[in-house]
């Protein structure tokens, strides 16, 4: 039988005291602080953040941990848990987009991306991480790392965004320039507002249009799995993931040509004029008419149906419409493969026997390409699944593909994100 490995979250003592231990065995003197950020999981509304669309992320217990101290002058020292023998450095001071390599490339751009924005008060700092953020596992571990330097830096240099949630968007946008023009990585704002947003007991509706404030891009869902005696089941297919190969910015890049040739500014425009028409089945063909090209009109497709698709989920479960929202799940899922193009046979696989195993509804998560998959289960059923999926997702995926192997546990989802929360919204300090 195979065991299940469940990777359990760090508690706050836990991962204030790896980061320091880090820092000061690193550098030999004592961090300023420690503060963390969370990793995420998106429950449905997936590469529609950069079509001005809708996501619906919820935070994870897992955090990544960064001990910092400001430097009085423009160098960065990075180095984390991973690799704890290897320093990067890098200097702020001339340093240009794409102009660091590796891990690193996320912390230094938080900090080049607030200077870049005007804060001239950021000045360098030496940092040490600790994770327990799957990495390349579609769950945010980037934002993770960006959004708790942003924390950090916000905190170190008196920023003063840190503590309220409009005021954190300035720091998700230094997070998405980080990823964006250092990592190369053309992502939209999901994973940053989930990490940094995220609240007790909720779901984060986030509404990406351009043209709306802080104040009114979120809603916070109930999002209570107890309520309905359910478990999320989260499942690293370990099939490597990653977002800066071109894969990704070729699906963003065919969306805004779609949107110029439909002559609006964003897809998100046309699902609002299709959701409100009559007849929206109709409507969604005529647009797709409108466009020439095969591979464009299946990518547009999945964009207006999965905008559709979050607002649906959000009623069905608050209603308790379980059944309707496995659907959902499994809806948003057959798109991505069919018509986004996104998932890999590790993903399909393992959707598959989630739902042959009793789930409500599966779903690949993040921005596929591997990475993981989430499934609706009955509690009672939850561990069991897990066992059944993994050792049937391993027997099914030929062997030279990696077999899922780790998993994550959200028994109680409500309560370990609003831990997550808490202690990412004060910085904690050791
Ligand atoms: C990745 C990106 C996000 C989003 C998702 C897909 O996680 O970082 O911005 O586009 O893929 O929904």
């Amino acid at each position: 039988m195979t065991a299940v490995e469940f990777i359990e979250p760090l508690s706050h003592d836990e991962g204030v005291k790896n980061a320091t231990d880090l820092f000061r065995a690193t550098y030999g003197e004592e961090p300023a602080g420690v503060w963390a950020a969370p990793g995420r999981v998106n429950l449905i509304g997936e590469h529609t953040d950069y079509n001005a669309g809708l996501c619906l992320p919820i935070a994870l217990p897992h955090r990544t941990f960064i001990a910092l101290k400001p430097r009085e002058d423009t160098k960065v020292r990075v180095v984390s848990d991973v690799d704890s023998e290897n320093v990067t450095e890098a200097d702020l001071d001339g340093l240009q987009a794409g102009g660091v390599e590796g891990w690193a490339t996320y912390p230094v751009g938080v900090a080049w991306a607030l200077r870049e924005a005007g804060f001239d008060a950021v000045q360098g700092f030496d940092a040490a991480f600790s994770s327990c953020v799957p990495l390349g596992s579609g769950l945010s571990s980037s934002a993770a790392m960006t959004c708790s330097t942003a924390l950090a830096l916000d905190d170190v240099y008196g920023l003063g965004y840190g503590a309220s949630d409009a005021g954190r968007v300035t720091l998700i946008n230094a997070a998405i320039k980080s990823e964006n023009d250092m990592a190369g990585a053309s992502t939209g704002g999901l994973d940053q507002n989930a990490s940094m947003r995220c609240t007790f007991g909720h779901a984060l509706r986030l509404d990406c249009r351009p043209e709306l404030s802080p104040l009114e891009n979120v809603s916070q869902q109930e999002f209570d799995l107890d309520k309905y005696g359910l478990e999320l089941l989260v499942l690293d297919t370990q099939a490597p993931h990653q977002l800066n190969d071109g894969q990704y910015a070729q699906r963003r890049a065919t969306c805004e040509k779609a949107a110029e040739i439909l002559g609006v500014a964003n897809l998100r425009v046309v699902a609002d004029s299709i959701a409100k028409s009559d007849d929206p089945f109709q409507a969604l063909k005529e647009t797709l008419d409108k466009l020439e090209d095969d591979t464009m009109k299946k990518r547009v497709r999945h964009v207006i149906t999965e905008i559709a698709r979050v607002n649906s989920f959000v009623r069905a479960f608050a209603n308790g419409k379980i059944d309707e929202a496995g659907r959902l799940f499994n809806a948003s899922h057959d798109s991505l493969a069919a018509d986004y193009e996104v998932t890999v046979p590790e993903l399909d696989i393992a959707v598959d026997v989630a739902r042959a195993n009793g789930a409500y509804g599966a779903r690949m998560t993040g921005g596929g390409f591997g990475g993981s998959i989430i499934a609706l289960v009955d509690k009672a059923r939850g561990t069991r699944s897990h066992r059944r999926l993994l050792t049937a997702s391993k027997r099914k995926v030929s062997t030279h593909l990696a077999p899922c192997r780790r998993s994550l546990r959200l028994p109680r989802a409500a309560r370990l994100i609003a831990e997550a929360d808490a202690k990412t919204r004060v910085g904690a300090r050791p």
